[in-house]
């Protein structure tokens, strides 16, 4: 499979800053090394830059002018990798998803297939220009791509992407103004409690079953602060309680077998708040996985 590295080193969806290294991390890391060995024709496009904005600066939203300048640099890097490959995005914080999901769509509506979008993340990142009480914009991109109002400054939306194809898995931390939204709404939602309750294979085979029943393409959006702190501590808003090492894999792996993922967005590491390249190698490592490694070929389920 071909497969198209992007650098996508947006730092202004929130305030803290670190997540423009991102990128280079996974380089240093391997990520190009390692997809090659599972047999992939890999290439590294090189960083993306935002566009420019004329957009004036927002009292309350945090970086508003540069994040509109992303989405629209990453929806078009999106729209032209996606016939040539699988494009991995490396952020870069989750605001870029807004650009990224934005292009998929584009893609995806241009051949003809449904886009679904996987949510790997703690946050669902459900707010509004109008609800966020932070103002940062990484804790938006949900709303802008499934078209909810408030994001007139932004780029408009080729395909909106309706909330019933979109699986949100991971949730543990809902501000009030989303949980209300999400209330209402058709996206699968698997918090931390059904995970402990069903295992995290439960909810990822039902989503994946409405893709493939609707003939969609999907793309995974993966938060490093899906997993749990004590694994990857480079993230600026970790919260306790978050997937395991080995949760993580198995779905990165199940998605693999899906054969249904059309793209990845690797967001919200920040390498300044790493322990020895520890989160970085994270997740390479489910890349990887999630791009076929695994430990054997044949089956080991009949003991
Ligand atoms: N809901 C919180 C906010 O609006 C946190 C968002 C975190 N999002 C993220 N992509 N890490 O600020
Ligand atoms: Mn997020
Ligand atoms: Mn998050
Ligand atoms: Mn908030």
């Amino acid at each position: 499979q071909n497969v198209i590295l992007v650098g996508a080193p947006m730092d202004a969806g929130k305030r803290r800053q670190g997540c423009r290294m991102g990128p280079d991390a996974y380089r240093v890391a391997g990520l190009e090394q390692a997809l090659t060995d599972l047999g992939h024709q890999v290439s590294d496009i090189g960083n993306v830059s935002a566009d420019p904005s004329d957009v004036p600066e927002h009292p309350h939203l945090v970086a508003l002018p540069e994040c509109i300048g992303w989405s629209s640099a990453l929806s078009r890097a999106a729209q032209e990798t996606a016939p040539n490959g699988l494009p991995i995005f490396m952020g870069g914080d989750h605001a870029l998803s807004m650009g990224t999901v934005a292009g998929m769509a584009a893609h995806a509506d241009g051949i003809g297939r449904p886009l679904f979008v996987l949510w790997l993340d703690a946050h669902s990142d459900f707010h509004t220009p109008d609800s966020t009480g932070s103002g940062n914009l990484h804790g938006t991109p949900v709303a802008y791509f499934t078209g909810q109002p408030g994001f007139n400054a932004f780029p408009p939306l080729a395909a909106p992407i309706p909330t019933d194809r979109v699986g949100m898995i991971g949730l543990r931390s809902v501000d009030p103004a989303e949980r209300a939204r999400l209330e209402q709404d058709r996206a699968m939602l698997a918090d931390m409690r059904s995970i402990d309750e069903h295992g995290i294979k439960a909810p990822l085979i039902a989503f994946l079953d409405r893709v493939r029943a609707a003939n969609g393409i999907l793309h995974v959006s993966l938060d490093v602060d899906f997993l749990d702190p004590s694994i990857a501590p480079a993230v600026g808003t970790t919260v306790p309680g978050g997937a395991t090492e080995r949760e993580a894999h198995l779905a990165m792996e199940l998605l693999h077998e899906s054969g249904l993922v059309c793209s990845l967005d690797l967001v919200e590491l920040n390498p300044f708040l790493d322990e020895r390249g520890l989160t970085a190698k994270l997740m390479v490592d489910l890349a990887a996985s999630l791009l076929g490694r695994r430990i054997f070929d044949r089956p080991t389920r009949s003991f």
